[in-house]
């Protein structure tokens, strides 16, 4: 059964079922389609996804997230190759606002967030606390961790649902007032932290007064700290996204800045309040990090998977791991 009359090709593409699969409005979470016959090439999964581009883009925003698995990938330019193969305008890494360190293979195709083993990545919709934020990415597992290392995914349409529920006066503020992000970057990077990336890559400038000009393009305000690092504050953001159809997801990198913004620098107490400034009750922030966790579904990395995550609908994080494991990622502009 192929749920893809288009596919004139060799390729015999199926839908399978996963026992920590979840269900949401009817739809599998994620959506696993897996390549059935051995000896395909590259060439024909190509042909293939370009057969079915606009059905998989479709499928990706209706299902969150897409998991291919049992295809013809085992390098980062087959992945590269995977991706062209889909036509998406490509975001690269060096003009986006990320905080987290990263390291390009191709044009398209860079090493996921290389904080070290033991830090846990928590749910986000990647770059939300940016004014400038991909519309879907993809992942490849290059190398599986010898244990842990999954990524998890979070359908936020679902979350923000639970959310209006449960902490009504909470969802409500989210959606009326945005958030602020405040991060303080470093003056070199920082490869120990997840969010270590200089001030000076950030923004692909060289001095303070490129960084200033960039801030202010932006909206953002901003702090000279003695040691040279920078504290920068986002204009008003968005944290609830309207997806068209009565569907709004929980769009923001609320649970992620709450949890998970420390290092040396930086503190997560101060990392994040309403775009009017009032602080958030942390017991909201846990609550929605609870209910979050609740409806997260661990990708289980075989090496040659591939993940295709719609970021407006789908979060997603790190598990920690040991053992080497390398997950790279690709972006896909708006
Ligand atoms: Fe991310």
């Amino acid at each position: 059964m192929t749920e893809f009359p288009e596919n004139k090709s060799m390729i015999d593409v199926q839908e399978i079922q996963l026992d920590t699969q979840q269900t949401w409005q009817e739809n599998a979470f994620p959506l696993i389609l897996e390549c059935k016959n051995s000896g395909v090439s590259l060439d024909d999964v190509r042909e293939w996804v370009a057969a079915n581009r606009d059905e998989l883009d479709r499928k990706a925003a209706k299902h969150g997230s897409i998991l291919f698995r049992g295809f013809p990938l085992e390098t980062d330019q087959d992945f590269d190759a995977f991706i062209a193969a889909f036509d998406f305008p490509n975001f690269k890494y060096e003009d986006s606002l990320s905080n987290a360190v990263r390291t390009n293979r191709t044009e398209r195709v860079f090493t996921a967030n290389e904080a070290p083993p033991d830090v846990t990545i928590f749910l986000h919709h990647e770059m939300a606390q940016t004014p400038i934020y991909p519309s879907k990415l993809f992942f490849f597992c290059e190398h599986a961790a010898e244990a842990g290392g999954a990524t998890p995914l979070c359908r936020s349409d679902v979350l923000f649902e639970k959310l209006q529920e449960e902490c009504p006066d909470f969802a409500k503020n989210c959606e009326e007032k945005g958030l602020l992000y405040s991060n303080v970057m470093p003056d070199s990077d920082d490869p120990n932290s997840g969010m270590g990336r200089s001030w000076q890559s950030t923004f692909s400038v060289e001095t303070r007064e490129g960084a200033e000009a960039a801030l202010s393009k932006l909206g953002y305000s901003h702090e000279w700290l003695e040691d040279g690092c920078l504290r920068a504050t986002t204009p008003v953001l968005q944290a609830v996204r309207d997806l068209g159809g009565g569907r709004k997801s929980f769009f923001n990198q609320l649970i992620a800045a709450f949890k998970g913004w420390k290092d040396e620098r930086n503190d997560p107490a101060k990392a994040i309040t309403f775009g009017d400034g009032t602080p958030l009750d942390p017991a909201d922030a846990e609550r929605a990090a609870d209910l979050a966790e609740d409806i997260t579904f661990d990708v289980p990395w075989q090496t040659g998977d591939v993940a295709l995550v719609d970021n407006y609908v789908a979060m997603h994080g790190r598990r920690t791991f040991s053992g080497t494991r390398k997950v790279l990622a690709s972006l896909v502009a708006a």
